[in-house]
């Protein structure tokens, strides 16, 4: 608790560029959660050096990931939006707790396996450790809540595991965190294979959605999403295609399945494209233009990132000297 709020935290990686998929399942919810929560959103460049990464293009991107959490609407005076590398109690609290997590626990995380036949040439000991790291962001914040999507459960499945063993030795030192699944929850899917997920990683640059995507290149993509034959813009299992482009208006333009649905009764799927393709820019246009903006305002951006990182490393602090004297290590003398 801080101030009679629950603490949520969750973060994300400033690597690849952000979709669609992105802010809808992701960062549109988060706006939601301010007023509720005292809300720690971290840019988690620790966990992006896991794989290689060109040193200049990440500090570029984990700066765009920040202003566009700004830009997005998430006010920073009241969401602590901070990057990962600058408060050392991530690292410090990771390494603790790295001595109360198991080999075999960390061999049966999906991610890894995946992540690991995917770098091959680099299976390094950060990469198989991240889940650690990742518990450690959400314990140094005595989290309650974390906004998630499936892919991470497991992660922070573990997190708990390793809060609760340590709590079990040493006290209630950590809060145990909650998976927080959002009232929308838009998986939003790729636009050329509506079965697998919208992904910054697809090669096929017509399946996403980019967030910085132009006008015209957003309309072309909707206009080439992979449809069907039915002639029917009916939300059902199958048809997996016109299920995500009205999951995609729907969450757009804050309508329901129902209303959608019966606003393109009879109509074509080209004039149904062309719609999801208009409100998805009536979204993102407002975003772009304030994340340029806001990308020009040097000074006001280094505040930010100064303040945030002071306020994060305060809480921080606190939990880490807590876990310090319980495992044993010698009081600071000032
Ligand atoms: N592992 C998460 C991802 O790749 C990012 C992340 C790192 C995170 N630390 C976190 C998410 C803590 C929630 C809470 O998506």
């Amino acid at each position: 608790m801080i101030d009679g709020k629950k603490v949520l935290f969750s973060g994300m990686q400033a690597t690849g560029n952000l979709t669609l998929g992105n802010y809808l399942g992701a960062l549109k919810n988060w706006l939601t959660l301010s007023d509720e929560y005292e809300c720690f959103y971290s840019v988690v460049d620790l966990h992006s050096i896991t794989v290689r990464q060109e040193p200049a293009e990440l500090r570029k991107r984990a700066r765009n990931l920040l202003t566009l959490y700004i830009a997005a609407g998430l006010d920073p005076k009241k969401n602590c939006i901070y990057y990962q590398s600058h408060v050392s109690g991530h690292a410090q609290l990771s390494w603790i707790l790295n001595c109360f997590t198991y080999m075999g626990e960390l061999n049966r995380m999906t991610q890894f396996k995946d992540k690991a036949a995917k770098h091959a040439d680099n299976i390094n000991a950060g990469l198989f450790t991240y889940p650690v790291l990742m518990a450690a962001d959400i314990l140094l914040f005595q989290a309650d809540v974390v906004p998630v999507g499936k892919d991470q459960l497991q992660h922070l499945e573990i997190t708990r595991d390793i809060a609760q063993r340590f709590n079990a030795i040493y006290g209630d030192v950590f809060t145990i965190p909650e998976p927080y699944v959002g009232k929308t929850g838009a998986k939003i899917m790729s636009l050329q294979d509506p079965l697998k997920k919208m992904s910054k990683s697809d090669e096929n640059p017509n399946a996403s959605i980019l967030l910085m995507d132009d006008e015209d290149t957003i309309i072309r993509k909707f206009k080439r999403a992979v449809t069907d034959s039915e002639a029917c813009i009916c939300y059902r299992d199958e048809q997996p295609g016109i299920k995500n482009l009205l999951d995609i208006y729907c969450t757009c333009t804050n309508k329901s399945t129902e209303e959608a649905v019966k606003e393109f009764q009879g109509k074509g799927y080209g004039e149904f494209k062309l719609a999801v393709g208009e409100a998805v820019v009536s979204v993102l246009k407002p975003i772009q233009e304030e994340f340029n903006r806001l990308s020009k305002d040097k000074a006001y951006i280094d505040g930010i990132i100064k303040e945030n990182a002071d306020k994060a490393g305060y809480f921080a602090n606190k939990t880490l000297r807590k876990v310090e004297k319980k495992v044993g290590f010698p009081e600071r003398i000032r």
